[in-house]
């Protein structure tokens, strides 16, 4: 299978405030990875562990110490490649908590509308149609669009929010901790929507999670970080059959077993 995205020897620090190099966080550490087209690739590990670091290296909100990050085989830093251009419409991300994520003075129609604003020349036309089809999409009725978002509840803001992702048309959406700040029920709502999305919209799809049980549900493959560390990858089925590593163990039985 083809490989959209791929992360070589990957190192992300943080530098500290006052300057000392022993107090600098090297929050991904050699990380080589590949996110295959089409694909739902998890990346777990408990809070601090560095994924949200990864995903922002990915999008290039934070520049790498070391290491490539490679779209369709190509690094995204060079700066003679035509696809560079597109890369960032290409990748779209979706973020924890649907609550600080929107801005609270605009309207679901001017949120949606904003990316295709910025990154495209289609008309106001195009974009009304762009955005009414989209907003479908994830589950939510038109009238939605002339409402601000204190309006909705959790799970429809992060409806909204993968929206606002999605009317690029992306090839991959990253998704940190998408459910993590709803209610269960809610969560398996969302979890189903992106499941649909990745087929109706033949999306790739990071991942992002602490929570082996969605994981389990949602993901082709698995990759556990540690301290910054990928320490193992593997088929979803596979990992949680035979398990490697004993921090894969550990974390595998951390999951409370959900009982009927
Ligand atoms: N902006 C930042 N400045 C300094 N350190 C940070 C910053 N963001 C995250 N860190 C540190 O980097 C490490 C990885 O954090 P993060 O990528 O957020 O982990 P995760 O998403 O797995 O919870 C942690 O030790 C965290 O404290
Ligand atoms: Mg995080």
């Amino acid at each position: 299978m083809e490989i959209l995205l791929e992360t070589k020897n990957l190192s992300i620090e943080y530098k500290s405030i006052n300057n000392k190099a022993n107090s600098d966080i090297l929050a991904v550490n050699n990380v080589s990875l590949k996110i295959l087209r089409g694909e739902i690739y998890a990346l777990a590990g408990e809070s601090g562990c560095g994924k949200s670091t990864l995903a922002k290296g990915i999008t290039k909100l934070i520049k790498p110490k070391d290491g490539d990050i490679l779209y369709q085989g190509e690094s995204i830093y060079n700066q003679n490649n035509l696809s560079k251009k597109l890369y960032p419409t290409n990748v779209q991300m979706v973020f924890q908590n649907p609550y600080s994520s929107l801005n609270p003075k605009m309207k679901i129609e001017e949120i949606l509308k904003e990316p295709l604003d910025i990154n495209t020349k289609y008309t106001k036309k195009e974009k009304d149609e762009i955005i009414k089809e989209i907003i479908a999409d994830v589950g939510l009725q038109d009238s939605v669009l002339k409402l601000y978002p204190h309006e909705f509840s959790g799970g429809q803001r992060q409806r909204i929010a993968i929206a606002r992702a999605l009317v690029l048309n992306p090839k991959l959406l990253i998704a940190d901790e998408p459910v993590s700040a709803l209610d269960a029920s809610i969560q398996a709502q969302i979890i189903n929507l992106l499941k649909e999305l990745r087929l109706k919209k033949d999306l790739t799809i990071l991942f992002i999670s602490h929570d082996m049980n969605v994981i389990k549900y949602l993901a082709d493959r698995v990759g556990i970080m540690y301290f910054g560390s990928l320490v193992e990858e593997n088929y979803t089925s596979t990992l949680f059959k035979y398990p490697k590593e004993d921090y894969t163990k550990k974390l595998l039985n951390a999951v409370p077993i959900l009982k009927k």
